[in-house]
């Protein structure tokens, strides 16, 4: 079972410290929220994740974590001042304005008129100005990234040089990313500030392109399924040329049913593209246009790579992977959400997260919370525990409620400390999913959840 539509995330989070309207002590901000003390482990559990994934446990992939604001020439030369457009319209009738992709049948979503202004390109890069500078000092202009991308492409050199490293490679980045985005809106899909995970994977121009795709297609379909999304939950959109970025020859998003309830339930959880050698040409000195001028004067280096079996030097291809954190995390927590009723009738809600993303791995509840040995040795476990996997103390509530609140955020064990462990130092561990206890002694305690603890199988990943 997965959630029966976002807006039961959406009061779930609230409820239970995931995710928090932004500024609500001013109203709130459209479309901005805040990460509260769960979602904030969560993020960083699905970060680290895939850092480990990629950049660890493979060996033909660096990391790097570079500016948000860049020089503005990357944005000139990356296109994106030119082309990272939104087509707009006004509704002549209401005066809303809308994306023109967005708009179904030619009617106007607010108040159903067809009568529109001209489409007219909006540039979604947001703008800041650095410096102690007059409003009007156009020299002072500059972006928030709209992608963390460029931040690789003009490291490739810094990169390939200082790490010694041959084709194929690839550079990992995470971090901030931000746009200012027409219509924001469903939650945490579509925000102004938000978190990309890309890996620009670089390769000879004669490389099998379209099979690298496929072949990352496949490696993040392993990989959300270590996450706990269902198969069934995501489909490949193959791109069509008239939909796709202009630097791109094939681009195939996988999406996620983040709208069970709709008839169109699919959309973008991440991109994988084949974005030619458009980003490293561009930024380069040397790369001449048809009729030999440099199409960028104002770069000082070259990024080409010159290969030593062929001796030839030319501009590497890439294959860009481009996820998007918060995409992800919705996708594992509407995955995650299911329902059971105990023996009472009532339901109870399960967040059945893989254990490497649960928030918190272990809760440690005391039977009585009046009883100071008891709630001693709780506390003592609490402690030894912490070191080895993120650990909780709760004694705010009967043992129901604990459980229950624990159920609901998805720790995978619940130990209870009770009279009997006072005598033989032991305590009963409660699966979250199957609700079945078992008594284990606090010696084998945390060997006994490390070993329970294991993300859900993924295919080792091999290099290319
Ligand atoms: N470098 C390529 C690139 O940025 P994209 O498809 O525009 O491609 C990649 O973005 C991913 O970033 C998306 O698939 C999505 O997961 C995430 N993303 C993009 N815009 C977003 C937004 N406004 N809010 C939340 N996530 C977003």
């Amino acid at each position: 079972m997965a959630a029966p539509n976002i807006d039961t995330i959406v009061s779930l989070a609230k409820r239970r410290g995931f995710v928090f309207p932004s500024s609500e002590v001013y109203g709130g901000l459209g479309s901005a929220w805040d990460y509260g003390p769960l979602g904030v482990e969560l993020c960083n559990n699905v970060k680290q994740s895939w850092w480990r994934w990629l950049v660890y446990d493979r060996d033909d992939i660096e990391g790097i974590d570079s500016s948000i604001i860049l020089n503005r020439l990357v944005w000139k030369y990356s296109g994106h001042e030119a082309t990272f457009n939104d087509w707009l319209v006004d509704c002549r009738k209401c005066k809303g304005r809308f994306r023109v992709d967005k708009i179904v049948d030619n009617k106007c979503p607010s108040c159903g008129s067809s009568d529109w202004t001209e489409a007219r390109p909006f540039n979604t890069m947001l703008q800041t100005k650095l410096g102690a500078v007059a409003d009007d000092d156009p020299t002072a202009l500059a972006y928030l990234r709209p992608e963390t991308a460029q931040g690789i492409f003009i490291n490739f050199l810094n990169v390939q040089t200082t790490m010694r490293r041959k084709l194929p490679f690839g550079i990992a980045q995470v971090g901030k990313s931000f746009r200012n985005e027409v219509t924001p809106g469903n939650f945490i899909l579509r925000t102004r500030e938000f978190e990309q995970m890309e890996m620009e994977y670089f390769v000879s121009p004669t490389a099998e392109h379209s099979n690298l795709v496929d072949y990352w297609v496949e490696k993040y379909l392993e990989w959300f399924g270590s996450l706990g999304l269902d198969r069934e939950n995501l489909y490949l959109y193959e791109v069509p040329e008239d939909e796709r970025a202009h630097y791109s020859k094939r681009t195939v998003d996988i999406m996620y049913r983040y709208f069970p309830e709709r008839e169109k339930p699919w959309e973008e959880l991440m991109g994988i593209a084949w974005r030619t050698d458009f980003d490293l040409s561009a930024h380069s000195k040397n790369k001449l246009d048809a009729e030999g001028k440099r199409i960028n004067p104002d770069s000082t280096e070259d990024l080409s790579y010159f290969d030593e079996p062929t001796k030839q030097r030319f501009y590497p291809h890439v294959i860009e992977p481009a996820a998007g954190v918060n995409r992800t995390v919705l996708a594992v927590l509407m995955d995650a959400y299911s329902e059971k009723t105990n023996d009472k009738g009532e339901t109870r809600v399960i967040l059945k997260l893989s254990p490497q993303l649960a928030p918190i791995k272990a809760a440690i509840l005391p039977l009585a919370k009046n009883k100071p040995e008891i709630v001693g040795m709780a506390k003592a476990i609490k402690r030894s525990l912490q070191p080895v996997l993120r650990a909780v103390y709760d004694d705010t509530g009967g043992i129901g409620k604990l459980y229950a609140r624990q159920d609901e955020i998805g720790t995978p064990f619940c130990i209870t400390v009770d009279h009997q462990s006072l005598e033989d130092e032991a305590v009963t561990v409660r699966d979250r999913d199957t609700w079945e206890q078992d008594r284990i002694k606090v010696s084998d305690l945390a060997e006994h959840l490390q070993k329970r603890l294991k993300p859900f199988p993924v295919t080792a990943p091999e290099s290319i």
